[in-house]
């Protein structure tokens, strides 16, 4: 193998599927009006991650992809679906290297930190639970620390003497010094200011070069998550409603829902100028996860609903090449006016 990979090389390199997700369900048990209940949090979620590429995934606060992540991650059992990793089942029980090989950074910067701990501590820890010797570490602890752009003398500070945006660096510096193949990235540079915002995502551009990193990148931001994906997934409710190239999704989405939310982008580029109306336009309150609509789970807020919405579940379909969707007006079983003017309408 050549040092440097062509863009062909590593182009074809993508699209070796690191993460496939068949079928993925993760209900919780709640207690509802005094009784038992089961909340779907996330249900029958299929996808895959190409390796060395970026999977964005998008929804309204509650569909579910904080839950996802912890499914993917390991920190929540799924209760039912399989995972494949880099061509490996993975089990209810994940041996040491299948956890290493998965690393989650979270959104508080504060709270991730143990204000105690030096930040070479910090990076360290998970290396010293290791047994990895001290020298090692130490060795490993100064390169990460240089790698995400902080200088060396901060592996000496605590948590308070850093600005946020420097914290975030940290946290993400702990999770690649295991050197993980996966990160997943919840609402990572949400609490950031844009500039910082902007920094970070650069650097986590970088690094993806450097380590060969495969991301799943989850944010409420529209904006950033089209920014730094490759593919986007669109979740409601617990389930994908549609999954694409980002250019092609935020271009052209498909999916009544994935056409409101889209819509609802603050306006940041002056050539789009569609792109004014906000969220709450979508008719009524989402459902509650505890007992969901039949059938496809918009059904109840789309305008385009009829009765095979409520009786069955769309499947998911190759509406174009590579861009997948779950909704009866592309299994054929719905019909608006055409395509076309659905999509006008949720931009008019
Ligand atoms: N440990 C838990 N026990 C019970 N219900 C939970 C638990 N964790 C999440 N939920 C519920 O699962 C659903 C999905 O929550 P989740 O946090 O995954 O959403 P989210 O998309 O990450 O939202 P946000 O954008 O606000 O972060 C919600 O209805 C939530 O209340
Ligand atoms: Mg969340």
């Amino acid at each position: 193998m050549p040092d440097v990979a062509t863009d062909e090389e590593r182009s074809a390199f993508k699209e070796y599927p690191l993460l496939e997700l068949l079928g993925v369900s993760k209900q919780f048990a709640v207690s509802h009006n005094g009784k038992k209940a089961k909340l779907s949090a996330v249900n029958d979620v299929s996808f895959t991650v190409k390796k060395g590429s970026t999977l964005g995934i998008v929804g309204e606060s509650g569909c579910g992809k904080s839950t996802l992540a912890r499914v993917i991650t390991g920190l929540h059992p799924p209760t039912d679906g399989e995972m494949i990793f880099a061509n490996r089942q993975i089990k209810s029980r994940r041996g040491k290297e299948m956890a290493k090989a998965m690393q989650m950074v979270f959104q508080d910067p504060h709270s991730a930190l143990n204000p105690r701990s030096t930040i070479g501590e910090s990076i360290g820890f998970p290396l010293t639970v290791q047994g990895v010797s001290k020298a090692e570490t130490a060795k490993r602890v100064a390169q990460v620390i240089a790698d995400v752009g902080l200088p060396a003398a901060y592996a000496s500070h605590y948590p308070h003497q850093l600005s946020g945006g420097q914290r975030q660096r940290v946290n993400i510096a702990r999770a690649l010094v295991v050197q993980p193949q996966l990160v997943v990235l919840d609402e990572a540079v949400s609490a950031l200011d844009k500039s910082i915002q902007a920094q970070v995502l650069n650097l986590l551009s970088d690094l993806q070069e450097q380590y060969g990193l495969t991301y799943v990148f989850i944010s409420h931001d529209l904006n950033v998550v089209e920014y730094i994906s490759d593919e986007v997934v669109v979740m409601y409710l617990g389930q994908v409603v549609e999954q694409s190239p980002a250019e092609e999704l935020y271009r052209r989405p498909l999916h009544p829902y994935s056409q409101v939310l889209l819509s609802a982008i603050p306006n940041l580029d002056p050539t789009r100028s569609r792109r004014e109306e906000s969220v709450d336009e979508i008719d009524g309150e989402i459902p509650s996860p505890i007992d969901p609509p039949s059938g496809c789970r918009f059904r109840t807020r789309c305008p385009f609903a009829q009765d095979i919405c409520a009786a069955e579940r769309p499947e998911r379909v190759e509406a174009e090449p590579d861009h997948f969707v779950a909704c009866h007006i592309y299994t054929g079983k719905v019909t608006v006016p055409t395509t076309e003017s659905l999509f006008e309408g949720a931009h008019a």
